[in-house]
């Protein structure tokens, strides 16, 4: 076969069929856990002003300084014409905490509770678990800063995993950075210890001592790691109040009998954290494909505008959810099955066989047919490749007696019935609980 002439861009993948099972079945478990406990479903846009971004995340952050996808736009008012830079989504916390204060939300009851599912967009080198455009799955808890809201939220994400039978791959890594306050006096300690160091680090640390000098603490770089080990550490730094938070945080956590590793190095790659920090890891490869993670943003909101409010969140990467489910062995429901094929031969036939397809669907019977012209032999090839269920064949012949042939394609059995008895039959055969029937509530929950 030829080359195709256009490809997904790098980084990029078409969600096939086959996944779509997959995304579903988790979007269906994730509203089902949110709504459990509370949470709406809100959908900011894909593209917000960069500034947004910029602000929340942080400027020196690996996302908005390398992986923003940027879209030049104008913004036109009756007087004059500007240029506005917005940028694709890296991330959906931001944006719901732009919106939070755009509508007005800390006059709701608090904490305010929202869940989204989507793209986010982040212009990575694509490896291994690694997308630029890919999906999350983000809660965020807005409003009222409790460590029983943490815990909360991890559990919800826990119940999440839990139900798609990949819990016990993952485990949980736990910490607490502290207040702004004591991460700059960590920061100030942090840069005096390297003051001399600095040639023993590799470049890219190098930078990050300037730039980002938390990040080293995730350090992957064996240097740096080696030198971290004299380097004073984020938790001298931690005051009394967040100590007791995240003790209490924990005593939460055993007993809704969620399991968590303390690791001290966790300190996570967007700005806006404080406190509580977490992620989910996959037992066997660690921090390098995390699923999923969040904390506490109590600045965030202040920071783009709003009052001081303070927030918790995840998110949790859909792509990668599937590959451990597909690692697991965990096969979901193909509801994209075909249950019956209609084959026809002649103008007459393919006529009676459209109200018949239109019927046989409308009680919730998954069917094709009345495609073309072919030989009823080759439709009936056809209809074993789509692995259709049951045929039902109208010919000539048949039209003329009302009647309509009925054969099962697993047994390779036919029968001549009545053509008026060919829905009745068919919704014998596959059963009431096999039929594909939806209220308006299902529906709503497909997209
Ligand atoms: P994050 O750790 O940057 O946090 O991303 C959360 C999850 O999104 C990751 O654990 C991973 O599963 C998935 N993910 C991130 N980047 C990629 C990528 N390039 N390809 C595939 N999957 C990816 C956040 O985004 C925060 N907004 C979480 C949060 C919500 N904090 C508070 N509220």
């Amino acid at each position: 076969m030829a080359e195709p002439q256009f490809r997904t861009p790098k980084g990029t993948h078409d969600v096939l069929p086959e996944d779509h099972q997959y995304m579903t079945y988790i979007k269906k478990a994730v509203r089902h856990r949110a709504r459990q406990a509370g949470y709406k479903r809100i959908d900011p846009p894909i593209f917000e002003n960069r500034a947004i971004f910029e602000r929340g995340i942080g400027e020196h952050t690996d996302i908005v300084e390398k992986e923003l996808f940027i879209v030049s736009g104008k913004q036109r008012t009756e007087e004059s014409e500007s240029d506005v830079q917005f940028a694709l989504r890296p991330e959906i916390t931001a944006g719901i905490c732009r919106s939070y204060i755009e509508h007005g939300m800390h006059l709701l009851p608090q904490p305010v509770e929202l869940y989204a599912i989507g793209q986010c967009f982040r212009y990575d080198r694509p490896q291994k678990g690694r997308y630029r455009q890919f999906h999350q799955v983000d809660l965020e808890l807005i409003g009222l800063k409790d460590p029983s809201l943490d815990a909360q939220l991890i559990h919800v994400c826990m119940n999440i995993f839990a139900d798609l039978r990949i819990a016990d791959r993952l485990t949980l890594q736990l910490n607490n950075i502290g207040n702004a306050e004591n991460r700059r006096a960590f920061l100030v300690a942090l840069k005096d210890f390297f003051i001399g160091k600095e040639r023993h680090l590799p470049e890219l640390d190098r930078k990050r001592l300037q730039t980002n000098p938390l990040r080293l603490l995730d350090s992957k770089e064996e240097d740096t790691r080696i030198l971290l080990k004299s380097a004073p550490t984020l938790d001298q730094f931690i005051d009394d109040d967040s100590k007791q938070y995240h003790a209490t945080l924990v005593e939460y956590l055993d007993e809704l009998g969620v399991k968590h590793t303390a690791n001290p190095s966790l300190v996570r790659g967007l700005d806006y954290y404080g406190q509580t920090v977490f992620e989910f890891w996959d037992s066997s490869s660690g921090a390098q494909n995390a699923v999923g993670g969040g904390g506490r943003y109590d600045g965030l909101i202040e920071l783009l505008g709003g009052q001081p409010t303070p927030g918790v969140g995840v998110a949790m990467g859909v792509e990668r959810m599937i590959w451990h489910m597909k690692q697991a062995g965990v096969t979901v429901p193909n509801k994209d099955h075909v249950d019956v094929f209609v084959a026809q031969l002649g103008p007459d036939a393919k006529k009676m066989c459209l109200t018949l397809i239109a019927k046989l669907r409308e009680k919730g019977v998954h069917t094709i047919g009345a495609l073309g012209e072919a030989s009823l032999k080759s439709q009936m090839r056809l209809a074993d490749k789509f692995g259709a269920k049951f045929t039902l064949l109208l010919g000539q012949m048949e039209v003329k007696e009302g009647k309509i042939i009925l054969r099962d394609m697993a047994a390779g059995k036919q029968k001549s019935i009545k053509f008026e008895n060919a829905v009745e039959e068919v919704l014998k055969l596959l059963g009431s609980e096999n039929l594909d029937t939806y209220t308006l509530r299902d529906h709503f929950d497909e997209d």
